[in-house]
Formats: structure tokens, C-alpha cells, sequence
């Protein structure tokens, strides 16, 4: 931190003195106010990389202060101080653009971390600014963005798989870009002029589903009037995108399997043999070797498959991803809308790199769509963000310095639940809605609410 620039806003001239003393010792520069108007006149005059501002001062209230401090200096972080600290203040503070937020006395050693690790989001921050013109050379592939290095590493492999035409799996959590990755692997290849066909292994009933990959003869069972032409055959010349293959049947599996060996298959009620020249790309969200091992998924299918894996990471994972995914959402969302956003503001950055991202970045997206909506004027606010994101920033930068001796597994429990009980407030105790905007299924919203004694109907209306 050395060289950096703070300025002090406090009229407790015992709070300046000691947290001058402290920090100079980790080279900070240190400047001092004693109260808002002058401290906003030090602002006029030289640019800061933190303001320490306590809650009550002479003249202001410190959260009136904020707003005008992030006028004059945008980029400068803002760290609340007050002895007072209730959670509404913490929120407040935040929504009006404070970096953070710390209740006196203040722990020394906690501030540190929580400044080191804002001059590295800041960092982050102006990296993806600067990006912004070199994205399309760089930082894409089809359409994925990313300039992470687990991002970069899935854009090498993908460019030696074009060319090679093998089988590819792809593996990632949900919402983690797979789709995208096989309209990639299609379009960048040299059957970009052939069809592309997809298809939703669990969205078809399992009696469904051998005729929708391969056909089926007129009359090959009660309803088939008409002779139809499978997934297969329609892909001829071009890739197939077995999408959540993990979820076939063992059944299905073996059918696959031969048309992976040997390139034929019959059409339902058919005996011919149909062969087709199609790439197989499959995809899903399960641990195939997980599946192998406990005899849910074929182990011979599996090997035939995973000639070149793809792994999606995480959104979490890759956090200097999230203002790059951002923006480009922000973008394409203010078009579609009619809206004239120019940028995002640090802070709600700052939020957005904390959160966990469960529904990763399908969920990203959605959380932009809905900010941009909310949006008024050129800059996206950490307000406009949905609920869930932004207190899952301040429930997690809070756990940071609780200072008490919780294990980790007993911290992340009432992160979850914090996290839980705020989303199902936001969504008027509306567990299906709760569960989507989390990126979870219902059915594990429904086991956490369990697992923590939630109270759904207090949590109504
Ligand atoms: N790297 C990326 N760059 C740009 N957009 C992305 C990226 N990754 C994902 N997306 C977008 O996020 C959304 C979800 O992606 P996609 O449908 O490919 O996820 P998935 O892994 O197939 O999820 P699921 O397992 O739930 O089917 C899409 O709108 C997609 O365009
Ligand atoms: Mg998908």
C-alpha cells in the first residue's frame, strides 16, 4: 500500500491520531479532515486512493457525505466508520457507494485486508476498462468472453479442436457457457455451412426420446402416422449437440454408442440402416465419472465421448471475468432497451465480483437484465443490482472480520442462510421464485429452507 493516498474524516482528533499512526507505518500518505465541508475541500484539491469517513461529524451526516465524495472522485473507495453499527447503516452506506463499512474500535489488522484487497478490484476494475477495445481480438472465441487464464486455457483447446473434427465433451456447472461452447465448436469449424442441431436429452420423455435422435417408420408404433426424421439424420454434414447426456438412460446410452462406433443406426420400426456423417458434441452439468463409477452411465460411451474435454470453471472461480461479462451484458441490454448506460459503477462491481454466482453466468445476466431495467441515468449503481447480489456482498464482507472462532463450514452455514432468507424476503416468500433467481433447483431450495428451520411464512409479504 505504500504511496497510496488516505484522507481521514473525522472530528475525534484520538481516532486520527491513531490511525495515522498505524497506517503511515504501511506507508500510506495521510491526510486529515475534521469535518464534511473540509474534508470534501482536501478532495477539491488532491486525488485520494481511500477516504476513512466516520458516521457522525460536526457539520454532516457521514452517509449524506458519500454521494459527494464519489462525485468528486469516482474511483476513490470509501470506508465507513461508526460506532453505531446497525446493518441498515451498512446498507445505506453501500448503496450510496461505499467500499465497505467498519464499526469502531476499528480492528486494524481486518482494515488492511480490506483495503489491500479494494486496491485489487480497483486494479481489476480499470483492467476490464481497458479491455473493453481489445475484447474482440483477445478476449473472445465464438461467442464466449472471458480473458481469465482458466478462460484462455478453454479458448486454446477449443482452437485445436476446430480444426480436428473429434467428438468433444463438455463439462461445466449450470450456466457455466456450455451451449455456447458447442455453437463454437460448430460455427469456427469446417461444417460451419452445415446444420447445427441441438437436443435437450432430459426435456423428452425416454419413450420420446430413441425416436427424436433417430426417426422412426410410418406406423412403427400407435400415433407414428408419418415417417419422421431423427436428430441424426437431420444433422448430416454438420454437429449435433447432445445436451445433459448425463441424464440419458443406460438404454439410450447404447444406442448412442453405436452410432458413435459406426457411424448407422435404424430409424424406430425401421430395418435399413441409416448412416449419417454428423460430430457429436455432448454436454452436462453431472460428474460423468462420478456416474461411471456407480454404474449410472456407461463406461465405454463415456471413453468414446471424452476424446477432447472442455471443463467450464466456475464464474466464481474466475471473478476478473465478471466486469467484462458485465459490461458486455450492460451493453447489449441498455441497446435492447433504448437505454444510454455508459458504465458500471465500481461499487456495484465491487458487489458483483463478491457474489458466488451458484446459477454462474446465465445468472449474471439475468442480474444485469433486471439492473439495467432499474437503471436511471449513464452509470449502472450497486442499487439497481437484485437484492441477493448486493447482500451477499455485505453478508460475506462482514464474515470477514466477525473475529470470532467459527470453523469455516459453521461461517458459510449462516452465509447461506443470510443469503436463503434474504432472497425468499426479496421474493415475497415465493420458494420457486427464490430458488431461480439463486440459480438452484426447487427442490434444493426447498432442502435448505429445511436444513435451516427457515420460516417461510414470516417471510411472506
Ligand atoms: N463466456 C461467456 N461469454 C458470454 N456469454 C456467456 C458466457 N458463458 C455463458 N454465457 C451466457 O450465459 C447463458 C448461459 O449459458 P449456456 O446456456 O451456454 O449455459 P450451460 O452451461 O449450457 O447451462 P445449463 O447446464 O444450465 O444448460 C447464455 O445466455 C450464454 O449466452
Ligand atoms: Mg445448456
Amino acid at each position: 500500500m505504500k504511496g497510496r493516498r488516505l484522507l481521514i474524516i473525522d472530528d475525534d482528533p484520538e481516532v486520527r491520531y491513531t490511525l495515522r499512526a498505524a497506517l503511515a507505518r504501511d506507508g500510506l500518505q495521510i491526510d486529515e479532515a475534521e469535518t464534511g465541508a473540509a474534508g470534501l475541500e482536501r478532495l477539491d484539491g488532491e486525488s485520494y486512493d481511500f477516504v476513512l469517513l466516520d458516521h457522525r461529524l460536526p457539520d454532516i451526516e457521514g452517509l449524506d457525505l458519500v454521494p459527494d465524495i464519489r462525485r468528486r472522485q469516482p474511483n476513490v473507495l470509501v470506508v465507513m466508520m461508526t460506532a453505531y453499527g446497525t446493518r441498515k447503516t451498512a446498507v445505506e452506506a453501500i448503496r450510496r457507494g461505499a467500499y465497505d463499512f467498519f464499526t469502531k474500535p476499528i480492528k486494524l489488522d481486518e482494515l488492511r485486508v480490506v483495503m489491500a484487497r479494494a486496491l485489487e478490484r480497483r486494479q481489476l476494475v480499470r483492467e476490464s476498462g481497458k479491455l473493453r477495445t481489445r475484447r474482440a481480438s483477445e478476449a473472445a472465441f465464438g461467442g464466449l468472453i472471458g480473458k481469465s487464464a482458466a478462460m484462455h486455457g478453454v479458448f486454446d483447446t477449443l482452437t485445436k479442436v476446430v480444426e480436428a473434427d473429434t467428438t468433444v465433451l463438455i463439462l461445466g456447472e449450470s450456466g457455466t457457457g456450455k451451449e455456447l461452447v458447442a455453437e463454437a465448436v460448430h460455427s469456427k469449424s469446417r461444417r460451419r455451412d452445415g446444420p447445427f442441431v441441438k437436443l435437450n436429452c432430459v426435456a423428452i420423455p425416454e419413450t420420446l426420446l430413441e425416436s427424436e435422435l433417430f426417426g422412426h417408420e410410418k406406423g412403427a408404433f400407435t400415433g407414428a402416422h408419418d415417417r419422421k426424421v431423427g436428430k441424426f439424420e437431420l444433422a448430416n454434414g454438420g454437429t449435433i449437440l447432445l445436451d445433459e447426456i448425463g441424464d440419458m438412460s443406460l438404454d439410450t446410452q447404447a444406442k448412442i454408442l453405436r452410432v458413435l462406433q459406426e457411424r448407422e443406426f435404424e430409424r424406430v420400426g425401421g430395418t435399413a440402416p441409416v448412416n449419417v456423417d454428423v460430430r457429436i458434441v455432448a454436454a452436462t452439468n453431472r460428474d460423468l465419472v462420478q456416474d461411471v463409477r456407480e454404474g449410472r452411465f456407461r463406461e465405454d460411451l463415456y471413453f468414446r465421448l471424452n476424446v477432447v474435454t472442455v471443463r467450464l470453471p466456475p464464474l466464481r472461480e474466475r471473478p476478473v471475468d465478471i466486469p467484462l461479462l458485465a459490461e458486455h451484458f450492460m451493453q447489449e441490454f441498455a441497446e435492447h432497451q433504448g437505454k444510454s448506460l455508459e458504465r458500471i459503477s465500481p461499487g456495484a462491481l465491487d458487489a458483483m465480483c463478491e457474489f458466488q454466482w451458484p446459477g454462474n453466468v446465465r445468472q449474471l445476466r439475468h442480474a444485469i437484465e433486471r439492473a439495467v431495467i432499474w437503471s436511471e441515468g449513464d452509470e449502472l449503481g450497486a442499487d439497481d443490482l437484485p437484492t441477493e447480489v448486493l447482500s451477499g456482498s455485505i453478508v460475506a464482507a462482514s464474515a470477514l472480520r466477525t473475529g470470532t472462532d467459527d470453523s469455516l463450514p459453521d461461517t458459510m452455514e449462516r452465509i447461506e442462510r443470510r443469503i436463503l432468507i434474504d432472497t425468499l424476503r426479496g421474493a415475497g416468500g415465493v420458494q420457486a421464485t427464490a430458488a431461480r433467481r439463486l440459480g438452484i433447483s426447487e427442490r434444493s431450495m426447498w432442502h435448505k429452507v429445511k436444513k435451516h428451520g427457515i420460516d417461510i411464512d414470516r417471510l411472506k409479504g
